[in-house]
């Protein structure tokens, strides 16, 4: 039997305390947690995420705005408004939603956004802060599987093996950070990797982030490890449109003691953590901690 880890499950009842928390800062402070999405261009997986993320946003009694520009959009056009957002004293979040269009720099628009403002923790200052274990704005997505790990394995996970398979900023990099900081043994593979099979099967916790569907079998687990399955990939299969892992669920979950189902597994942990650092945000910068 498979022993699901239901992210949204968790991911919700972590916005139904988040709801109140933000209501009890706006008691005190009399305003309101302001997070802007910033979406260039018309990519469909980018559309749907940035939705969920002003729905759920307003759930919780943050006010969400978005701001949409034209997949044709300069660089010059997107720091304007970057810099805009910095000064709108609303604003305490700004996401901007990756990939960007080619013609556009990533890394000059992310270091652009006041690092205090940054609810994804991509800025370097707090790349760098994570890295040193400073207090930071910490990355969404592997914020959020470290929720999910100690969910499963409880609190102290000193000590155990932990493999992250991919070396993204966005995930691996620091997904392998956090688990460092909770005193783990961490490894992290890549494409260039040799015996990649054989490292995963030694993890406790084992977090796959490549973006290859289905890449990881049971033949990659340990026995009873927890799985952590952070792709989100889509595919077609019996001529119908899927959304499937970087890990095969049905047969690496018979060996996992616990994983995480796609969809409902790591994502929706993503968006409550960019919810909780718009929070976490607006206390600072309104000094209400
Ligand atoms: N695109 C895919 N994941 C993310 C994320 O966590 N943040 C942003 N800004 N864009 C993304």
């Amino acid at each position: 039997m498979i022993n699901k880890i239901d992210g949204a499950a968790y991911a919700s009842n972590l916005r139904k305390q988040l709801a109140i928390d933000v209501a009890a800062v706006k008691e005190i402070s009399g305003k309101s947690p302001g997070l802007t999405v910033v979406l260039v261009g018309e990519d469909p997986a980018s559309q749907v995420y940035v939705r969920k993320k002003g729905e759920q946003a307003a759930e919780v009694g943050i006010i969400s705005t978005e701001h949409r520009l034209p997949a044709t959009a300069s660089q010059a056009e997107l720091l304007a408004l970057v810099e805009t957002l910095n000064n709108d004293a609303q604003v305490h979040g700004i996401l901007v939603q990756l990939p960007l269009p080619s013609q556009i720099d990533e890394k000059t628009i992310l270091t652009a956004i006041l690092p205090e403002k940054d609810v994804d923790g991509f800025h370097p200052v707090n790349v760098g802060k994570l890295s040193i274990g400073d207090e930071s704005l910490l990355p969404c997505t592997p914020h959020g599987s470290v929720h999910l790990i100690k969910h499963a394995l409880g609190d102290d996970l000193s000590g155990l093996n932990a493999v992250v398979v991919g070396r993204s900023n966005i995930v691996g990099k620091p997904m392998a950070a956090l688990l460092l900081q909770e005193s783990c043994t961490v490894t992290i593979v890549h494409s260039r990797t040799k015996n990649i099979e054989a490292i995963c099967a030694n993890a406790d916790i084992l977090v796959a982030a490549v973006g290859r569907p289905e890449m990881i079998n049971a033949d990659w687990i340990k026995e009873g490890a927890c799985v952590i399955d952070v792709g989100i990939n889509r595919i077609q299969r019996d001529g119908k449109n899927k959304l499937v892992g970087d890990v095969d669920y049905a047969s690496a979950g018979e060996k996992a003691g616990a994983i995480t189902p796609v969809p409902g597994g790591v994502g929706p942990m993503t968006i409550a953590m960019l919810l909780v650092n718009t929070l976490t945000a607006f206390k600072r910068i309104e000094k209400l901690t």
